[in-house]
């Protein structure tokens, strides 16, 4: 059985206040998760501290960053490394999501130092790939995918790949409420998965892969109906409790 994660990426929302009231509301309602699931939120940087505090020992909801420094520490101004985000606790980082990728220019090989980094320091990198709508509309979407999961994980040791979670993310679906269909979700999980065997041919039936884009609670069900599909990395919806655990109850 593979594991079941709907993690929440708030990205650049919430004051800590905010941040605090929307922890509390998830901890409230955190029984109807249903067994099994993984529950995650990746608020920014400057509350993970005291959202780590809230959450307690329990560690439900897992706590991720959104983002890690490439350097181990040092003289790089405005930077959070990762052995900062170990010592919060924070379990979990998001790296390559399209965001950093399209704004800050993140490349693949910058990606993969940070997910070096990031494991080397005991936390599990939810790793996001996709292609833009160009993309998918020239057929190209299997070739991008494939080469962002070559020119990173493909670098890795199987003993640090097995703490990966990938999430595909089709870019044209982020924030636009036009998500994938369940049938291209399925295409394109089933697909990453029979690539990853390629390198980690007993690990890649075991990997977590989440869906991210346009996913509500109207649509979380479907989407995790389907075989590959083994969850949820949510932005918008993540940012209303209820929303969030309904979506994190979807599951059949
Ligand atoms: P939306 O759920 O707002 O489309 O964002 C998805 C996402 O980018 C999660 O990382």
């Amino acid at each position: 059985m593979r594991e079941k994660i709907v993690a929440g990426n708030w990205k650049m929302n919430t004051t800590i206040r905010e941040g605090k009231e929307l922890t509390e509301n998830i901890l409230r309602g955190i029984s109807s998760v249903p067994a099994g699931v993984t529950l995650i939120v990746a608020p920014p940087f400057t509350h993970l501290s005291t959202i780590s505090g809230i959450i307690g020992n329990t560690k439900n909801p897992g706590l991720s960053a959104q983002n890690c420094a490439a350097g181990e520490k040092g003289a790089f101004t405005g930077e959070v490394s990762a052995a900062m985000l170990a010592s919060v606790p924070c379990q979990y980082v998001i790296l390559g999501h399209s965001e950093r990728r399209e704004y800050y220019g993140e490349t693949n090989e910058i990606l993969l130092e940070k997910i070096q980094r990031a494991l080397a320091n005991g936390i599990r990198p939810i790793f996001c790939v996709g292609e833009v709508l160009e993309e998918r509309e020239s057929n190209m979407h299997f070739q991008v995918v494939s080469s962002q999961i070559r020119e990173v994980l493909f670098k890795l040791d199987p003993d640090d790949f097995k703490k990966v979670i990938v999430a595909y993310e089709p870019v044209w679906a982020i924030g636009t409420g036009k998500t994938a269909t369940s049938e291209q979700a399925q295409e394109m999980h089933a697909f990453i998965r029979s690539f990853l065997a390629e390198s980690f041919e007993d690990l890649a039936n075991s990997t977590p892969i989440l869906y991210g884009g346009s996913c509500k609670p109207s649509n979380a069900a479907e989407l995790f109906a389907r075989p590959d599909v083994d969850g949820g990395l949510i932005g918008g919806a993540s940012l209303k409790a209820d929303d969030f655990l309904a979506i994190a109850g979807s599951f059949a």
